[in-house]
């Protein structure tokens, strides 16, 4: 454990103080430049073992995870519920013993369960990040927001960050409102009223019920997908009515800051959520976003798990 990092686990943003958030965010600017070196690879986690636990769908969390344990040597187990014994009835706690007993350092967990991370971290010794559980928190996916954010405005503090679409089933915004907010900056948020929970108000978002009223110079663009997985019953009228009265075009972009940037955690919905004409707007900053996430997840892994990086 490095000294000036207090966390033993990242489980949540509320639970990283500024501290913590600044050093993890300079730690991943400095790792960066290794993923653009030639071979990019250095020996910082070799001996460590790394889960990648992963009980729900992904792409860049779960594979910017294995590309960044590999840049820094550590080796990796890749699961899978699906065609593991979970599918035999074995239990997520034996699961994790289990692999325990195989040597493991660090779990890397996504779970449809909120607070599946937490149980994990209260019942194992090894260190856990969270992937994403449920709509509870993606803690991840806020601090590689936080970097593009940081890297591009060059401060985290004074600015109006526009959150929209589904808020109510967004992990991503949850852990948005609280990081962005811990760092000194106002977020906004605005989606279908159906989608807008008055306990992200508590969080301390200014819920608007005017997509207009978030879009109004903000600095900060970021729209959600629509988390159909997560409603349970129709929460929209359809899907083209969505994109009429919350999707993001050159047209709405003009309210906002002209340096603007505009973030999406992926995976986008081109054509509900963002136009396609979107797709190549120099304020688009989506993949910058993902590449950051492998230099975020370095800098946790190595934080973490000890190294002299
Ligand atoms: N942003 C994000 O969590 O993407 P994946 O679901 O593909 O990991």
């Amino acid at each position: 454990m490095n000294a000036s990092f207090t966390a033993n686990h990242i489980l949540d943003i509320a639970s990283l103080s500024e501290e913590d958030i600044f050093y993890i965010l300079k730690l991943a600017l400095n790792l960066k430049e290794i993923l653009h070196r030639p071979i990019p690879k250095v020996p910082t986690l070799r001996g460590k073992l790394v889960a990648l636990m992963f009980f729900e769908a992904s792409t860049r969390t779960r594979l910017s995870f294995e590309r960044a344990a590999k840049s820094l040597s550590a080796d990796t187990l890749s699961f899978t519920a699906r065609m593991s014994s979970v599918e035999k009835g074995e239990t997520l706690l034996d699961t994790i013993l289990n692999l325990e007993s195989m040597g493991v350092d660090l779990f890397i967990i996504r779970h449809a369960m909120a607070g599946t991370p937490h149980f994990v971290a209260k019942h194992s010794r090894a260190r856990v990040i969270n992937a994403g559980d449920g709509f509870h928190a993606h803690p991840t996916q806020a601090l590689l927001d936080m970097l593009t954010v940081y890297q591009k405005k060059k401060t985290l503090s004074g600015l109006k960050i526009a959150i929209i679409g589904d808020i109510k089933h967004s992990r991503v915004a949850h852990s948005n409102i609280v990081g962005f907010r811990k760092m000194g900056s106002e977020v906004y948020v605005a989606g279908p009223a159906t989608m807008l929970p008055l306990e992200r108000e508590a969080l301390g978002a200014r819920v608007c019920y005017r997509i207009e009223t978030a879009l109004d110079q903000a600095d900060v663009v970021m729209a959600l997908r629509v988390q159909k997985e997560r409603h349970g019953r129709a929460l929209l009228p359809s899907v083209r009515e969505y994109a009429q009265e919350f999707g993001l075009n050159l047209k709405r972009l003009e309210l906002a800051q002209k340096d603007c940037l505009l973030m999406h955690p992926g995976p986008v919905n081109w054509g509900v959520e963002l136009a396609p004409e979107l797709q190549n707007d120099p304020r688009n900053v989506i993949l910058e976003q993902v590449e950051n996430g492998v230099a975020v997840r370095m800098a946790l892994l190595v934080a973490l798990l000890g190294g002299n990086a």
